[in-house]
């Protein structure tokens, strides 16, 4: 063979491991979608601004449902030394939310690959939602009923109407708007 055939070969099976790849990506995407929200991370931007506006008492407990790449649970642990779960149905974002919080040295947050329908986070101080609002519907009876301690909620894009009357405030920016409950 050809030093040029042998850069053909490899080039078609780069080719086939770049097909490959997407093809999963695009599955475990779906995989998202079908669990009732696609994935979208919070900007960064966004979760500073969230954090300048609220007060996360240390030592609190804090899940993130439907957590994504952890970005969210990463930012809270480099300012307060917290305990953070985050549960996420896609197993894709659960890798990467492990690898990027390992990276980083972070001994206090973990990922749980599950459905949040069926997850348990009644000992949660503080929960974190960036979700569709028919997911969020599903949460219902978790938030209100199923609960050990009085609880912060954050929902990022998204009111939640069954806790208007716990609303706490709205955290504004220009294209997208955070709501803060406390349940006590
Ligand atoms: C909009 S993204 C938010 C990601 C992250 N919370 C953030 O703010 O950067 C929604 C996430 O919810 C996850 N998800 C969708 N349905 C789920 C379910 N039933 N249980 C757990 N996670 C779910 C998706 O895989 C996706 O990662």
């Amino acid at each position: 063979m050809t030093s040029i055939e042998m850069w053909y070969v490899l080039l078609i099976i780069a080719e086939f491991v770049v097909l490959i790849s997407a093809f999963i990506y695009a599955i475990f995407m779906l995989r998202s979608w079908l669990g009732g929200s696609p994935y979208v991370g919070t900007k960064k931007s966004n979760i500073d601004h969230i954090l300048e506006n609220i007060d996360i008492p240390s030592g609190s407990r804090i899940y993130d449902l439907g957590c994504g790449d952890g970005r969210f649970l990463r930012s809270v642990a480099n300012i307060q030394s917290i305990v953070g779960v985050g549960i996420d149905i896609n197993p894709i974002v659960i890798f990467i939310a492990r690898f990027l919080t390992r990276i980083s040295k972070l001994k206090n947050i973990t990922f749980i690959h599950g459905n949040i329908i069926s997850a348990d986070f009644s000992d949660a101080d503080i929960l974190y939602i960036y979700m569709f609002p028919a997911l969020i519907e599903k949460l219902e009876n978790k938030i209100l009923t199923n609960r050990l301690k009085p609880l912060m909620v954050i929902s990022h894009g998204f009111k939640i109407h069954y806790l208007n009357k716990y609303f706490k405030k709205e955290i504004d920016r220009v294209t997208i708007k955070t709501y803060v409950y406390y349940i006590n």
